[in-house]
């Protein structure tokens, strides 16, 4: 409850105006301090149920969203003796049909990051079986149900939200009534637990979900929701009606429920995003931008032919009160987008360098372009990259990770055939083909040496990329950090080991210029951390190392989504030759073709999707009145 805040976790953004939105919402920095916080609520009522000799009996859920605040759960309960033996809990979902055996199976989730690491009683778990037959089900969940109500109901029920807008895995269409029943996912869910699965085709068509009603009754209701991936559907259930077509906005009538998020899933709420409509603002130039941007696209025309009329009708009457009018206003945030354009991303030598987005000096600089995966260099920056490297500068690429997982069996198949043509006695090439042909869909962890010829058909793809962009191989540096190497798509967190490998690169180079995917957006989690590695390396080295006083950091975005406008601070224009130049050196990387393992919902190959980006980037700058170019990257800097 609100009331329960606790000042040592404060959500940012506490007392503003909330007039668009229908549900109780808090926002903090980072998933981190905002899972902390929710773990001390759970905590606190554990204890005070203690007090009053009572069971304290929780809602569970499973997926990304609730893994730090068991985390932090288990911790209290290691270090500060918080007591489960009061406990009862009832999870959310199964999936139908599941062994509870199988890694994927959310008993096994809810072992591995909690049950396993707290003295909650066995037979106070309570998690819907997967195994159940057919025949049994109906009377199964009505059991499931009524084991809720007989110890009292839900005192606090823990919730993560789908893309569909699924509570549980209550699907678009399901009724505010809803009990425990059999549910068939909805495809976009199975997509998103596609990548766990290695693969759609793994996913189960069906689950055991609790209903609305079992949810909407528990006395508490946390939601947590992390990351852009969510802002859109948060925008949805918070200031939309209530619909079955988005579960979640079932949630508006319940009077004591709150969702808590970091800034990336909030990002789309209009307080957040057009603040001017909700609220006086403090008008920086950043914001400026942002209104401006977002005024031009709301009317459809280019900036210098915004009005004050249009101003004021917007919600922006006291900026132009600020600015003067107008035309003061358009000119100067014309002329801020404007200076983020350069055909040199390294600097223009020998040029004045006070509106450009990089330094004139040094005039060759040493650089390093941090890729997570080995692709995402030439997808995302691949005609900077080129540029960088024409353009005379010293230029290294890091490989933060081996991106294995992302080898389909078929591929690493044909490359261990035809190297068994050259050694067929060879025991190991031998082993690799048995083990792939006898690997069995569920069984989903390779041999080591599997992984190992995974990883180097990566490795040659991506010097087939830099050998064709002129870039020396000793120059390429594949740093394989370990968070990675877990063989399944659950990575192990970032450790010391990560940030050493990172930070020892760096040293290496000593460079004036580092760019790296500031793509939080990524469906699983690998970008996230590759550049929570590189900000502790910088964090480390800024007072460590005098070089990094002269280093400036570029973020560019992964596959997924691109910087807004007014976030863009470097736009690097491509000719159309540039463009084929970028879409040849994507080529290389043919195990990431036809069918990419991890795709997300967009089924347009890495090249189009990067060549598309890059289009609309260009005509988003051309809508706001620049200069029309064939495609342009994007990079927003980061300063440390
Ligand atoms: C899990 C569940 C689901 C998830 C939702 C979000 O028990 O019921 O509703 O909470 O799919 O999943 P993540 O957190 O992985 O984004």
């Amino acid at each position: 409850m609100l009331k329960q805040l606790h000042t040592k976790h404060q959500p940012v953004g506490q007392f503003e105006d909330t007039r668009f939105e229908k549900i109780h919402n808090v926002t903090y920095k980072s998933s981190l301090e905002a899972s902390n916080f929710v773990a001390l609520e759970i905590a606190d009522l554990i204890k005070e149920k203690q007090r009053q000799n009572k069971n304290c009996v929780l809602g569970l859920a499973t997926g990304s969203s609730p893994i730090k605040v068991y985390e932090e759960l288990v911790r209290m309960h290691k270090e500060e003796g918080l007591c489960f033996e009061n406990v009862i809990t009832f999870n959310l979902d199964e999936y139908l049909p599941m062994d509870k055996s199988n890694i994927q199976s959310y008993f096994y989730f809810m072992h591995e990051h909690l049950f396993n690491h707290v003295n909650i009683l066995p037979e106070n778990i309570n998690i819907p079986d997967g195994t159940i037959s057919k025949e049994d089900i109906y009377q199964y969940c009505i059991d499931y149900e009524m084991k809720i109500k007989s110890v009292g109901g839900l005192d606090f029920q823990l919730l993560g939200i789908g893309r569909t807008g699924h509570i549980g895995f209550n699907e678009p269409g399901s009724h505010l009534n809803s009990g425990t029943r059999v549910i068939t996912l909805n495809h976009i869910t199975r997509i998103d637990a596609a990548p766990s699965f290695l693969g759609i085709e793994n996913v189960p068509k069906k689950a055991i979900t609790m209903g609305i009603n079992t949810v909407k009754e528990a006395k508490r209701i946390v939601l947590l929701a992390w990351g852009e991936n969510k802002k859109k559907i948060i925008k949805e259930t918070i200031e939309g009606e209530i619909s079955a077509d988005v579960p979640a906005t079932y949630l508006q009538e319940h009077t004591n429920t709150t969702f808590v998020m970091d800034e990336g899933a909030s990002s789309e709420l209009t307080r957040v995003k057009t603040p001017w409509l909700v609220k006086p603002c403090v008008w920086n130039d950043d914001l400026k931008l942002k209104a401006v941007t977002w005024l031009s696209k709301l009317l459809n025309k280019p900036i210098l032919k915004l009005t004050d009329k249009e101003y004021n009708n917007n919600g922006m009457s006291e900026l132009l009160t600020e600015e003067g009018t107008a035309y003061d206003l358009n000119i100067k945030m014309f002329n801020r987008i404007q200076n983020t354009i350069t055909g040199w991303p390294g600097g223009k030598p020998f040029s004045d360098d006070s509106k450009r987005p990089e330094r004139a000096n040094p005039s060759k600089k040493r650089v390093i372009i941090f890729s997570p995966h080995p692709d995402d260099d030439v997808i995302s920056m691949g005609g900077t990259f080129d540029r960088l490297i024409q353009q005379g500068h010293e230029v290294h690429v890091a490989y933060q990770t081996s991106g294995n997982i992302a080898v389909s069996d078929e591929e690493a198949l044909k490359f261990a055939e035809i190297s068994k043509i050259f050694n067929p006695e060879s025991t190991k090439v031998n082993d690799i083909i048995e083990f792939i042909k006898n690997k069995h869909a569920n069984d989903i962890i390779d041999s080591l040496d599997v992984r190992k010829l995974k990883g180097d058909i990566r490795k040659s793809e991506s010097l087939g990329a830099t050998r064709y962009l002129d870039l020396p191989d000793e120059n390429v540096h594949f740093l394989n950090l370990p968070f990675y190497e877990t063989g399944t798509i659950k990575k192990g967190g970032l450790t010391k080991d990560d940030i050493t490998v990172m930070k020892s690169i760096i040293d290496k180079v000593q460079p004036h210029q580092i760019y790296a995917a500031g793509d939080l957006a990524d469906p699983h989690g690998t970008h996230k951390v590759c550049l929570d590695a590189l900000f502790a390396a910088l964090e480390e080295m800024k007072n460590e190392k005098e070089y990094m006083k002269d280093c400036w950091v570029w973020l560019y975005r992964g596959a997924w989504h691109e910087w807004d406008s007014h976030e863009i601070e470097m736009a690097v224009p491509m000719s159309p030759d540039q463009v084929l130049r970028k879409r040849h050196a994507i080529f290389f990387h043919q195990s990431q073709k036809d069918g990419v393992m991890f795709q997300g919902d967009d089924s347009r190959e890495f090249w189009v999707r990067a060549e598309d980006r890059n289009r609309l980037t260009a005509k988003k700058y051309n809508d706001l009145g620049l200069t029309d170019y064939a495609a342009i990257e994007a990079f927003k800097r980061y300063h440390f």
